[in-house]
């Protein structure tokens, strides 16, 4: 019987060292559904939380840089939704690993990146701003991707 539990699965892919298997981006209608202001409030929990979190060495010190670093990064959630290119426009070309290329991310690291990352979600999944399918494309986008930016060992 349904008890009308979600049927969300935020399990998280074990890090294969070498393994970038093929990322699929989220459906467009998560930013349809959540909204360009939704994305930026998302960005700024997840990028608070990651201030005071474990992992917060390899992120800017100050919380105004945090501030900052969390719109440029909604930029990109947004474009990768299929929206506005602000990040292009911001920032220039994507290329994600270069960017990471210079911060030690180990596969642990990014366990407590997604970790903080379904945190910052709560509200949009407690809120039921978005439907299931649609999320399970996002948390599924950060699964697979954040495999790609592990950059050292343990
Ligand atoms: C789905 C995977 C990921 C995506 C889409 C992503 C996206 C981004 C973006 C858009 C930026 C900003 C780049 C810029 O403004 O030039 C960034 C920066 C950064 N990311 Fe990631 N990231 C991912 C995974 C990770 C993981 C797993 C870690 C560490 C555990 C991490 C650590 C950082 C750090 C340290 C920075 C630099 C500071 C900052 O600008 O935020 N990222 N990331």
């Amino acid at each position: 019987m349904n008890f009308g539990t979600s049927s969300l699965d935020f399990s998280i892919l074990p890090y294969v060292e070498g393994v970038n298997p093929p990322v699929t981006k989220p459906n467009p209608a998560f930013l349809t559904e959540v909204g360009e202001q939704g994305i930026r409030d998302l960005l700024d929990r997840f990028y608070m939380a990651l201030h005071v979190g474990p992992i917060k060495d390899i992120f800017p010190e100050s919380k105004e840089e945090m501030k900052i670093a969390a719109q440029f990064s909604a930029d990109f959630f947004i474009q990768i939704c299929a929206g506005p290119k602000y990040f292009n426009q911001n920032r220039g070309a994507p290329q994600m690993r270069g960017r990471h290329a210079p911060f030690r991310i180990t596969p642990n690291a990014r366990l407590h990146w997604l970790v903080t990352f379904e945190e910052a979600l709560a509200p949009i999944i407690e809120g039921k701003v978005t439907s299931d399918e649609n999320m399970q494309s996002f948390w599924n986008y950060l699964n697979v991707f954040s495999q790609w930016m592990v950059n050292s060992k343990d």
